[in-house]
């Protein structure tokens, strides 16, 4: 079994390949920016797969996430992707600080493509997410959640009301490219998000964002050896 993670933010990864002693397979993507890290966990192959840098800071957004699991597929040829992040989330939905979440779903909140079904589907997106998520949530006790993904951090109002109208309920930067490559593959993804922010806090999400950072990273490292354990020990 291979399991590919796929992380935009070193700080978000930084624990979890502390905790495993993942090796940096050097030169593994040249000359993309992506970097990749393994290691073997009980016999099976755990792969952590970062963005990369550009212009001295972590490539975030779904230009990079698409770049970095199309890359990652098509040379390590997972049988599972995991997208480990950090999100926003709506207190309004019951939502805290650090709150683990899987993803139920995946779509994107910011292609607005008006025309017929046809386009307005593509644009949304709404991929397949594993089809083991809702029974490992309940297995482990952690949320569900929709993911809704664009590619900017804070939320405008026309953002606000396509995340509303589809019960969106974790925005992130990378999601629904990540899962939109995957699909190409039928490729099984499954999302693992910590909250950073409260995109209804009233709070300016940045600050929020940078305050709460470590505290999320350090628990999806705790989520992520939980579910590694139970993945594995299910084969
Ligand atoms: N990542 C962490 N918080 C986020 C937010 N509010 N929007 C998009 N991506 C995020």
């Amino acid at each position: 079994m291979k399991i590919c993670y796929i992380v935009a933010m070193r700080a978000e990864a930084t624990p979890f390949i502390e905790h495993y002693g993942v090796e940096l397979l050097a030169g593994f993507f040249a000359p993309l920016p992506c970097q990749c890290y393994h290691t073997q966990v009980n016999g099976s192959d755990l792969y952590v797969v970062l963005n990369g840098e550009q212009h001295g800071s972590d490539l975030v957004g779904c230009e990079a996430a698409s770049v970095a699991t199309l890359a990652a597929i098509q040379k390590i040829q997972p049988d599972l992707v995991i997208n480990s992040g950090t999100c926003g989330a709506f207190r309004s939905n019951g939502a805290n600080i650090g709150d683990i979440y899987l993803g139920s779903g995946v779509m994107f909140h910011d292609r607005r493509v008006p025309g017929d079904d046809a386009w307005g589907t593509q644009a949304l997106g709404n991929y397949p997410v594993w089809e083991g998520t809702s029974a490992l949530a309940q297995k482990l006790g952690f949320k569900l959640g929709k993911v809704t993904t664009g590619s900017s951090l804070d939320m405008q109002p026309c953002d606000e009301q396509i995340i509303r109208e589809n019960h969106g309920e974790l925005k992130d930067m990378e999601g629904a490219a990540i899962a939109f490559v995957c699909s190409l593959f039928h490729l099984p993804i499954l999302f693992v998000k910590s909250v950073t922010d409260l995109c209804d806090s009233g709070a300016a999400t940045y600050d929020e964002f940078s305050k709460n950072l470590a505290l999320a990273s350090e628990n999806l490292r705790q989520a992520n050896v939980r579910i590694i354990d139970t993945l594995i020990r299910a084969l």
